[in-house]
Protein backbone atom coordinates (compact mmCIF):
# COMPACT_ATOMS: atom_id res chain seq x y z
CA UNK A 1 0.00 0.00 0.00
CA UNK A 2 2.53 2.49 0.45
CA UNK A 3 4.00 3.09 -3.08
CA UNK A 4 3.79 7.20 -2.98
CA UNK A 5 0.82 8.36 -4.83
CA UNK A 6 1.49 11.18 -7.40
CA UNK A 7 -1.30 14.02 -6.90
CA UNK A 8 -2.61 17.20 -8.26
CA UNK A 9 -3.78 19.12 -4.89
CA UNK A 10 -7.08 20.70 -4.62
CA UNK A 11 -8.68 22.67 -2.90
CA UNK A 12 -8.64 22.94 1.66
CA UNK A 13 -11.19 20.91 3.20
CA UNK A 14 -12.66 21.20 6.81
CA UNK A 15 -9.65 19.24 9.10
CA UNK A 16 -7.06 21.58 6.90
CA UNK A 17 -5.93 18.90 4.40
CA UNK A 18 -6.66 19.51 0.87
CA UNK A 19 -8.52 17.59 -1.25
CA UNK A 20 -7.08 15.36 -4.56
CA UNK A 21 -7.84 12.34 -6.44
CA UNK A 22 -6.31 8.60 -6.21
CA UNK A 23 -5.37 6.97 -9.53
CA UNK A 24 -8.51 4.83 -8.30
CA UNK A 25 -11.01 7.79 -8.31
CA UNK A 26 -11.00 7.59 -4.45
CA UNK A 27 -11.01 10.93 -2.64
CA UNK A 28 -7.34 11.14 -1.04
CA UNK A 29 -7.31 13.81 2.10
CA UNK A 30 -3.61 15.44 1.61
CA UNK A 31 -1.97 16.98 4.51
CA UNK A 32 1.06 19.69 4.48
CA UNK A 33 0.31 20.42 0.73
CA UNK A 34 -1.26 23.17 -0.39
CA UNK A 35 -4.11 23.82 -3.42
CA UNK A 36 -2.37 23.44 -6.97
CA UNK A 37 0.48 21.74 -6.23
CA UNK A 38 1.42 18.49 -7.87
CA UNK A 39 2.97 16.23 -4.84
CA UNK A 40 4.15 12.76 -3.87
CA UNK A 41 1.80 11.83 -0.96
CA UNK A 42 2.51 8.59 1.44
CA UNK A 43 -0.66 6.82 2.50
CA UNK A 44 -1.48 7.14 6.46
CA UNK A 45 -5.27 5.92 6.26
CA UNK A 46 -7.08 3.77 4.12
CA UNK A 47 -11.10 3.82 4.13
CA UNK A 48 -13.93 2.56 1.69
CA UNK A 49 -14.56 5.73 0.24
CA UNK A 50 -11.41 8.11 1.14
CA UNK A 51 -7.13 7.79 2.05
CA UNK A 52 -5.89 10.27 4.04
CA UNK A 53 -2.07 10.96 3.14
CA UNK A 54 1.13 13.61 4.03
CA UNK A 55 2.73 15.08 1.03
CA UNK A 56 6.52 14.10 1.34
CA UNK A 57 7.65 15.62 -1.91
CA UNK A 58 6.17 18.61 -3.51
CA UNK A 59 7.26 18.26 -7.66
CA UNK A 60 5.29 21.73 -7.87
CA UNK A 61 4.80 24.36 -5.20
CA UNK A 62 2.85 26.81 -4.25
CA UNK A 63 3.97 30.29 -4.35
CA UNK A 64 2.21 30.59 -0.89
CA UNK A 65 4.17 27.48 0.50
CA UNK A 66 6.99 28.25 2.78
CA UNK A 67 9.82 26.58 5.12
CA UNK A 68 8.28 25.12 8.34
CA UNK A 69 9.63 27.59 11.00
CA UNK A 70 8.85 24.33 13.29
CA UNK A 71 11.44 21.33 12.77
CA UNK A 72 8.67 19.04 14.30
CA UNK A 73 6.18 20.19 11.66
CA UNK A 74 6.62 17.39 9.47
CA UNK A 75 5.22 14.53 7.94
CA UNK A 76 4.12 11.49 10.77
CA UNK A 77 5.76 14.17 13.46
CA UNK A 78 3.71 16.76 15.67
CA UNK A 79 0.11 17.14 14.39
CA UNK A 80 -0.58 20.22 16.74
CA UNK A 81 0.07 22.63 14.05
CA UNK A 82 -1.59 22.02 9.76
CA UNK A 83 0.12 24.98 8.24
CA UNK A 84 3.29 25.87 9.58
CA UNK A 85 3.86 25.42 5.71
CA UNK A 86 1.69 28.38 4.48
CA UNK A 87 2.56 31.63 4.65
CA UNK A 88 0.54 33.66 6.94
CA UNK A 89 -1.82 35.47 4.76
CA UNK A 90 -2.79 32.47 2.53
CA UNK A 91 -3.91 30.84 5.46
CA UNK A 92 -5.85 33.58 6.43
CA UNK A 93 -7.32 33.08 2.82
CA UNK A 94 -7.88 29.17 3.11
CA UNK A 95 -9.64 29.64 6.49
CA UNK A 96 -12.02 32.37 5.11
CA UNK A 97 -12.92 29.67 2.34
CA UNK A 98 -13.60 26.93 4.58
CA UNK A 99 -15.68 29.44 6.74
CA UNK A 100 -17.80 30.01 3.04
CA UNK A 101 -17.99 26.80 1.80
CA UNK A 102 -19.84 25.75 5.45
CA UNK A 103 -22.18 28.63 5.42
CA UNK A 104 -22.94 27.76 2.24
CA UNK A 105 -23.55 24.19 2.51
CA UNK A 106 -24.96 24.42 6.15
CA UNK A 107 -26.97 27.12 6.27
CA UNK A 108 -27.40 28.47 2.82
CA UNK A 109 -25.64 31.84 3.08
CA UNK A 110 -23.41 33.59 1.15
CA UNK A 111 -20.92 35.77 2.51
CA UNK A 112 -17.61 36.78 1.78
CA UNK A 113 -15.08 36.14 5.00
CA UNK A 114 -12.20 38.41 6.25
CA UNK A 115 -10.24 36.27 8.71
CA UNK A 116 -8.44 39.13 10.67
CA UNK A 117 -5.15 39.22 12.91
CA UNK A 118 -5.10 39.36 16.11
CA UNK A 119 -3.27 42.23 17.62
CA UNK A 120 -0.11 41.81 18.82
CA UNK A 121 0.46 38.65 16.56
CA UNK A 122 3.62 37.54 16.10
CA UNK A 123 4.13 36.43 13.06
CA UNK A 124 1.69 33.79 13.95
CA UNK A 125 4.23 32.06 16.53
CA UNK A 126 4.54 32.17 20.22
CA UNK A 127 0.66 32.95 21.14
CA UNK A 128 -0.38 29.61 23.39
CA UNK A 129 -0.57 30.74 26.93
CA UNK A 130 -1.78 27.26 27.56
CA UNK A 131 -0.21 24.05 25.94
CA UNK A 132 -1.39 21.02 27.33
CA UNK A 133 1.97 18.26 26.68
CA UNK A 134 1.13 14.10 26.64
CA UNK A 135 4.12 12.33 28.87
CA UNK A 136 5.11 8.65 27.60
CA UNK A 137 6.35 5.86 29.66
CA UNK A 138 9.49 7.25 30.08
CA UNK A 139 8.27 10.32 31.42
CA UNK A 140 9.25 12.56 28.31
CA UNK A 141 6.75 15.72 28.22
CA UNK A 142 5.77 15.89 23.98
CA UNK A 143 2.85 16.73 21.56
CA UNK A 144 0.90 14.00 20.03
CA UNK A 145 1.08 12.92 16.28
CA UNK A 146 -1.81 13.77 13.59
CA UNK A 147 -4.70 11.67 14.42
CA UNK A 148 -2.97 9.79 17.05
CA UNK A 149 -2.16 8.80 20.49
CA UNK A 150 1.82 8.41 19.87
CA UNK A 151 3.85 10.72 21.27
CA UNK A 152 6.45 13.03 19.60
CA UNK A 153 9.08 14.37 22.38
CA UNK A 154 9.59 18.00 21.15
CA UNK A 155 12.49 20.16 23.16
CA UNK A 156 9.99 23.88 22.42
CA UNK A 157 7.10 24.60 20.96
CA UNK A 158 7.44 27.56 18.73
CA UNK A 159 3.43 28.44 18.77
CA UNK A 160 3.79 28.55 22.77
CA UNK A 161 4.79 31.44 24.55
CA UNK A 162 8.16 32.42 25.31
CA UNK A 163 5.85 32.85 28.94
CA UNK A 164 4.66 28.53 28.50
CA UNK A 165 8.36 28.29 27.19
CA UNK A 166 10.37 29.15 30.48
CA UNK A 167 8.79 26.61 32.56
CA UNK A 168 10.98 24.41 30.32
CA UNK A 169 8.27 21.17 30.93
CA UNK A 170 9.76 19.44 27.44
CA UNK A 171 13.18 19.20 29.13
CA UNK A 172 12.09 17.72 32.39
CA UNK A 173 11.25 14.13 33.17
CA UNK A 174 7.47 13.42 34.84
CA UNK A 175 7.69 9.88 35.88
CA UNK A 176 4.23 8.45 36.14
CA UNK A 177 2.56 11.10 34.52
CA UNK A 178 -0.62 11.55 32.34
CA UNK A 179 -0.18 14.89 31.45
CA UNK A 180 1.38 18.38 32.28
CA UNK A 181 -0.48 21.41 31.57
CA UNK A 182 1.55 24.46 31.36
CA UNK A 183 -0.01 28.08 31.65
CA UNK A 184 1.36 31.38 31.57
CA UNK A 185 0.41 35.24 31.99
CA UNK A 186 3.13 37.71 31.39
CA UNK A 187 5.47 36.32 34.24
CA UNK A 188 2.72 34.52 36.29
CA UNK A 189 2.73 30.97 35.63
CA UNK A 190 1.26 27.59 36.86
CA UNK A 191 1.93 23.90 35.99
CA UNK A 192 -1.21 21.44 36.21
CA UNK A 193 0.20 17.86 36.63
CA UNK A 194 -2.48 14.83 36.37
CA UNK A 195 -1.61 11.22 36.70
CA UNK A 196 0.69 8.83 39.28
CA UNK A 197 3.45 11.16 39.84
CA UNK A 198 5.42 10.57 42.56
CA UNK A 199 8.38 13.30 41.91
CA UNK A 200 7.32 16.12 40.40
CA UNK A 201 10.49 18.16 38.90
CA UNK A 202 11.60 21.15 40.09
CA UNK A 203 9.93 23.73 38.15
CA UNK A 204 9.69 28.25 38.68
CA UNK A 205 5.61 27.83 38.58
CA UNK A 206 2.73 27.50 40.84
CA UNK A 207 1.85 24.10 40.92
CA UNK A 208 -1.14 21.87 40.73
CA UNK A 209 -1.82 18.14 40.71
CA UNK A 210 -4.04 16.44 39.86
CA UNK A 211 -6.31 19.33 41.07
CA UNK A 212 -4.54 19.58 44.81
CA UNK A 213 -2.90 22.93 45.27
CA UNK A 214 0.73 22.06 45.81
CA UNK A 215 2.36 25.75 45.77
CA UNK A 216 1.36 29.17 44.92
CA UNK A 217 -0.02 30.82 42.56
CA UNK A 218 -3.05 27.56 41.47
CA UNK A 219 -4.38 30.25 39.05
CA UNK A 220 -3.10 33.56 36.88
CA UNK A 221 -4.70 36.54 36.25
CA UNK A 222 -5.88 38.17 32.91
CA UNK A 223 -6.66 42.25 32.21
CA UNK A 224 -9.75 42.99 29.63
CA UNK A 225 -11.35 46.02 28.53
CA UNK A 226 -10.37 47.53 32.43
CA UNK A 227 -11.41 44.67 34.47
CA UNK A 228 -9.33 41.78 36.05
CA UNK A 229 -9.77 37.90 35.95
CA UNK A 230 -9.14 34.78 37.91
CA UNK A 231 -8.57 31.27 36.37
CA UNK A 232 -7.77 28.83 38.42
CA UNK A 233 -5.66 26.09 37.07
CA UNK A 234 -7.46 24.02 34.21
CA UNK A 235 -9.89 26.75 34.02
CA UNK A 236 -11.09 27.57 30.44
CA UNK A 237 -9.51 31.00 29.06
CA UNK A 238 -8.86 32.12 25.62
CA UNK A 239 -5.43 30.85 24.62
CA UNK A 240 -4.14 33.67 22.25
CA UNK A 241 -2.73 36.60 24.14
CA UNK A 242 -4.86 39.11 22.30
CA UNK A 243 -7.93 36.95 21.93
CA UNK A 244 -10.20 37.43 25.20
CA UNK A 245 -9.83 41.46 24.53
CA UNK A 246 -10.79 41.11 20.79
CA UNK A 247 -13.29 38.96 21.28
CA UNK A 248 -15.04 40.86 24.40
CA UNK A 249 -14.77 43.78 22.51
CA UNK A 250 -16.78 42.52 19.56
CA UNK A 251 -19.47 40.49 21.43
CA UNK A 252 -19.75 44.53 23.73
CA UNK A 253 -20.23 45.66 19.54
CA UNK A 254 -22.58 43.54 18.28
CA UNK A 255 -25.02 42.92 21.59
CA UNK A 256 -24.90 47.06 22.32
CA UNK A 257 -25.97 46.58 25.64
CA UNK A 258 -28.19 49.31 27.34
CA UNK A 259 -28.30 50.48 30.70
CA UNK A 260 -31.43 48.28 32.11
CA UNK A 261 -31.00 45.44 29.62
CA UNK A 262 -31.57 41.78 30.88
CA UNK A 263 -28.40 39.60 29.18
CA UNK A 264 -27.98 35.79 29.68
CA UNK A 265 -24.61 34.40 29.12
CA UNK A 266 -24.92 30.98 28.22
CA UNK A 267 -21.44 28.59 27.96
CA UNK A 268 -20.11 31.71 30.33
CA UNK A 269 -16.75 30.34 31.71
CA UNK A 270 -15.20 32.78 34.31
CA UNK A 271 -17.15 35.58 33.45
CA UNK A 272 -15.13 37.26 30.93
CA UNK A 273 -18.23 38.81 28.96
CA UNK A 274 -20.59 38.63 31.70
CA UNK A 275 -18.90 40.71 33.83
CA UNK A 276 -18.32 43.54 31.11
CA UNK A 277 -21.45 43.33 30.17
CA UNK A 278 -22.23 43.72 34.00
CA UNK A 279 -20.54 47.05 33.53
CA UNK A 280 -22.76 48.31 30.61
CA UNK A 281 -26.66 47.24 31.81
CA UNK A 282 -25.53 49.04 35.41
CA UNK A 283 -27.55 48.22 38.51
CA UNK A 284 -31.00 48.15 36.52
CA UNK A 285 -30.30 45.98 34.71
CA UNK A 286 -29.08 42.11 34.54
CA UNK A 287 -26.59 39.50 33.73
CA UNK A 288 -27.68 35.69 34.36
CA UNK A 289 -24.52 33.61 33.23
CA UNK A 290 -24.79 29.62 32.99
CA UNK A 291 -21.71 27.58 33.18
CA UNK A 292 -21.53 23.73 33.90
CA UNK A 293 -17.79 23.54 35.41
CA UNK A 294 -17.91 24.02 38.79
CA UNK A 295 -14.34 25.53 38.99
CA UNK A 296 -15.22 27.68 36.40
CA UNK A 297 -18.27 28.93 37.96
CA UNK A 298 -16.28 29.90 41.38
CA UNK A 299 -14.04 31.89 39.40
CA UNK A 300 -16.81 33.70 37.53
CA UNK A 301 -18.66 34.59 40.83
CA UNK A 302 -15.12 36.22 42.13
CA UNK A 303 -14.74 37.92 38.96
CA UNK A 304 -17.89 39.47 39.14
CA UNK A 305 -18.31 39.58 43.65
CA UNK A 306 -18.44 43.77 42.94
CA UNK A 307 -21.78 43.58 40.84
CA UNK A 308 -24.67 42.49 42.53
CA UNK A 309 -26.71 42.71 38.91
CA UNK A 310 -24.68 39.56 38.00
CA UNK A 311 -25.42 36.17 39.19
CA UNK A 312 -24.03 32.88 38.11
CA UNK A 313 -25.75 29.87 38.12
CA UNK A 314 -23.73 26.48 37.68
CA UNK A 315 -26.22 24.55 35.13
CA UNK A 316 -25.65 22.23 31.68
CA UNK A 317 -26.93 24.52 29.07
CA UNK A 318 -29.29 22.51 27.27
CA UNK A 319 -33.15 23.30 25.59
CA UNK A 320 -34.78 22.82 28.73
CA UNK A 321 -32.19 25.30 30.73
CA UNK A 322 -33.18 27.82 28.19
CA UNK A 323 -36.63 27.40 27.71
CA UNK A 324 -37.42 26.89 31.85
CA UNK A 325 -34.90 28.90 33.94
CA UNK A 326 -33.29 32.05 32.04
CA UNK A 327 -36.58 34.38 31.91
CA UNK A 328 -37.34 36.82 28.76
CA UNK A 329 -34.01 37.91 28.09
CA UNK A 330 -33.47 41.00 25.95
CA UNK A 331 -30.11 40.18 24.54
CA UNK A 332 -28.31 36.41 24.93
CA UNK A 333 -24.55 35.79 24.15
CA UNK A 334 -23.51 32.23 23.51
CA UNK A 335 -20.28 30.84 23.68
CA UNK A 336 -20.43 27.25 23.28
CA UNK A 337 -17.48 24.37 22.95
CA UNK A 338 -16.79 22.88 19.39
CA UNK A 339 -19.85 20.90 19.36
CA UNK A 340 -22.11 24.11 19.32
CA UNK A 341 -24.90 24.57 20.95
CA UNK A 342 -26.84 22.10 18.85
CA UNK A 343 -29.85 22.69 17.13
CA UNK A 344 -32.59 22.26 20.42
CA UNK A 345 -30.57 25.07 22.30
CA UNK A 346 -31.07 27.07 19.11
CA UNK A 347 -34.54 26.60 18.87
CA UNK A 348 -34.82 27.18 22.16
CA UNK A 349 -32.92 30.68 22.13
CA UNK A 350 -35.41 31.70 19.17
CA UNK A 351 -38.30 30.85 21.71
CA UNK A 352 -36.98 33.29 24.15
CA UNK A 353 -36.92 36.24 21.36
CA UNK A 354 -34.71 38.39 22.27
CA UNK A 355 -33.09 41.30 20.75
CA UNK A 356 -30.23 40.35 19.75
CA UNK A 357 -27.96 37.10 19.81
CA UNK A 358 -23.94 37.28 19.99
CA UNK A 359 -23.01 33.88 18.82
CA UNK A 360 -19.12 33.20 19.49
CA UNK A 361 -18.12 29.89 17.76
CA UNK A 362 -15.01 27.91 17.10
CA UNK A 363 -16.52 25.65 14.40
CA UNK A 364 -17.30 26.87 11.54
CA UNK A 365 -19.58 23.99 10.47
CA UNK A 366 -21.43 23.68 13.86
CA UNK A 367 -22.16 26.79 14.13
CA UNK A 368 -23.59 27.09 10.11
CA UNK A 369 -26.33 24.08 11.59
CA UNK A 370 -27.00 26.16 14.06
CA UNK A 371 -27.10 29.33 12.05
CA UNK A 372 -29.55 27.78 10.00
CA UNK A 373 -32.35 27.68 13.05
CA UNK A 374 -32.03 31.23 13.35
CA UNK A 375 -32.82 32.12 9.22
CA UNK A 376 -35.03 29.51 9.01
CA UNK A 377 -37.18 31.74 11.51
CA UNK A 378 -36.97 34.70 9.92
CA UNK A 379 -33.61 36.04 11.78
CA UNK A 380 -31.19 38.21 9.72
CA UNK A 381 -27.72 37.40 10.44
CA UNK A 382 -25.55 40.85 10.87
CA UNK A 383 -22.30 41.16 11.13
CA UNK A 384 -19.84 38.07 11.34
CA UNK A 385 -16.28 38.56 12.26
CA UNK A 386 -13.74 36.36 11.97
CA UNK A 387 -10.36 36.10 14.00
CA UNK A 388 -7.30 34.21 13.50
CA UNK A 389 -7.10 33.10 17.44
CA UNK A 390 -5.03 29.81 16.22
CA UNK A 391 -2.60 31.20 13.49
CA UNK A 392 -0.57 27.64 12.17
CA UNK A 393 -3.75 25.50 12.41
CA UNK A 394 -6.72 25.67 10.53
CA UNK A 395 -8.67 26.85 13.55
CA UNK A 396 -10.78 30.22 13.02
CA UNK A 397 -12.85 32.32 15.78
CA UNK A 398 -16.30 33.63 14.58
CA UNK A 399 -18.54 36.28 16.09
CA UNK A 400 -22.08 36.49 14.65
CA UNK A 401 -24.65 39.48 15.58
CA UNK A 402 -28.05 37.64 15.00
CA UNK A 403 -31.57 39.79 15.28
CA UNK A 404 -34.85 39.37 14.65
CA UNK A 405 -35.98 40.93 11.28
CA UNK A 406 -38.12 43.91 13.46
CA UNK A 407 -35.11 44.70 15.72
CA UNK A 408 -32.72 47.54 15.21
CA UNK A 409 -29.44 46.79 13.66
C1 LIG B 1 -15.50 28.19 24.66
S1 LIG B 1 -15.64 28.26 26.42
C2 LIG B 1 -16.25 29.90 26.60
C3 LIG B 1 -16.03 30.56 27.93
C4 LIG B 1 -16.12 32.08 27.97
N1 LIG B 1 -17.20 32.62 27.16
C5 LIG B 1 -14.79 32.72 27.57
O1 LIG B 1 -14.68 33.21 26.44
O2 LIG B 1 -13.87 32.72 28.40
C6 LIG B 1 -17.01 27.22 26.65
C7 LIG B 1 -17.45 27.02 28.09
O3 LIG B 1 -18.64 26.23 28.09
C8 LIG B 1 -18.63 25.33 29.18
N2 LIG B 1 -19.55 24.25 28.80
C9 LIG B 1 -19.36 23.28 27.89
N3 LIG B 1 -20.50 22.56 27.73
C10 LIG B 1 -21.42 23.11 28.55
C11 LIG B 1 -22.79 22.84 28.84
N4 LIG B 1 -23.47 21.88 28.20
N5 LIG B 1 -23.41 23.60 29.72
C12 LIG B 1 -22.77 24.61 30.36
N6 LIG B 1 -21.48 24.93 30.13
C13 LIG B 1 -20.81 24.19 29.24
C14 LIG B 1 -17.16 24.97 29.35
O4 LIG B 1 -16.92 24.56 30.69
C15 LIG B 1 -16.47 26.29 29.00
O5 LIG B 1 -16.25 27.06 30.15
Amino acid sequence: MNEPLELEVGSVAAGGACVARAPDGRVVFVRHALPGERVRALVTETTKSYLRADAIEVLEASPDRVEPPCPYARPGRCGGCDWQHVALPRQRLLKAALVEEQLRRLAGLTRDIVVEAVPGDVEGLRWRTRVQFAVDRAGRAGLHRHRSHDLEPVDACLIATEDVEAVGAELLTWPGAKAVEVTASGAQRVVHVSGRIADVPEVEAGLVVNDQPRRVPHGVRHHVLGRSYEVSAGGFWQVHPGAATVLAAAVLEGLDAQPGDRVVDLYAGVGLFAALLGDRVGPTGSVLALEGDPRACADAARNTADQPQVRVRTVAVDAGTVSGRVGRPSLLVLDPPRAGAGVEVARAIVGLAPRRVVYVACDPATFARDLKVFLDAGWELGSLRAFDLFPMTEHVELVAMLHRPESAV
